[in-house]
């Protein structure tokens, strides 16, 4: 299935690389979840920046590197920084990870982000496993009008029995796509709320439709980073993102390191 011509410049670079035969997974790392690439053996580390043709990320709390290596002798490939619209990129650039997942081969496709919490029965550190997605403006499918179907319904039972079998006690809900950069206002979260969305995020829209286009397997976990705009009272800021995902990184990646091994 077709590429945007923009990765070739990556995929050749890459394959110049002494890349691994076959890619067990592939894992976006969301805000503040990047220091999951410590749990990485035999790191090959490249900066984005040194990558020919890689979009170049400026959010803060995203590292901007692609990691190579070993999780428990699964080989796996991790993007620790990712690619929003908001900053000027394109949905197809948005969608990057997806395709030099697919071009390498990767089995599946673990994908993370950091959300706000649209249901008031969620709490902050929650880790809800993605169910369904509200695009919230159709122009966001990367490949104008080609078909796709949406596929990571189908997982989202088989990842929260994975966190259950130690412990781990997750949510699963709808997570609504908001263009950023700014949070949303008060109103606009009561109206999310209506169409029945239970949390809100800036990315993983694109990466998503992109994937199931492209029949990868795919999952996608939000962080509740903070309760979203008007829930609770308080100003919204990126440290309280960065603060979430410090508290629960030993959960994430215990969950991680699992459907790297068994989903
Ligand atoms: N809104 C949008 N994106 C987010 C939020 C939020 O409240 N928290 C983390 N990413």
């Amino acid at each position: 299935m077709s590429l945007p011509d923009f990765t070739d410049k990556i995929i050749t670079f890459l394959n110049e690389q002494n890349m691994p035969a076959h890619i067990d997974a592939a894992v976006i790392l969301g805000s503040g979840l990047g220091g999951f690439t410590e749990h990485i053996d035999n790191p090959h580390t490249i900066a984005y920046e040194d990558i020919p043709g890689m979009p170049v990320s400026s959010v803060q709390g995203h590292a901007g590197q692609l990691i190579f290596g070993d999780i428990d002798n699964h080989s796996v490939m991790a993007f620790s920084g990712r690619f929003h619209h908001y900053e000027g990129f394109s949905f197809e650039q948005a969608a990057t990870p997806v395709y030099l997942s697919h071009a390498l081969g990767a089995d599946k496709l673990i994908i993370s982000n950091a959300a706000g919490a649209i249901n008031t029965s969620f709490s902050v550190g929650d880790l809800m496993v993605i169910k369904d997605v509200i695009r919230n403006n159709m122009t966001i499918t990367p490949q104008g009008h080609q078909k796709y179907r949406y596929r990571h319904h189908q997982w989202v039972d088989d990842v929260r029995q994975m966190a259950a079998d130690f412990g781990l006690v997750t949510q699963q809900g709808t997570y609504i796509y908001s263009k950023g950069p700014n949070y949303e206002t008060k109103a606009e979260i009561r109206s999310f709320r209506r169409m029945g969305a239970d949390a809100v995020g800036m990315s993983t829209a694109p990466e998503l439709s992109e994937a199931a286009r492209l029949e990868l397997k795919s999952v996608a976990i939000s962080l509740i980073s903070n309760m979203a705009a008007g829930v609770t009272k308080g100003k919204l800021n990126h440290d309280e993102v960065k603060a979430a995902a410090d508290s629960r990184k030993e959960d994430f990646a215990k969950l991680v390191k699992k459907l790297v091994a068994e989903l």
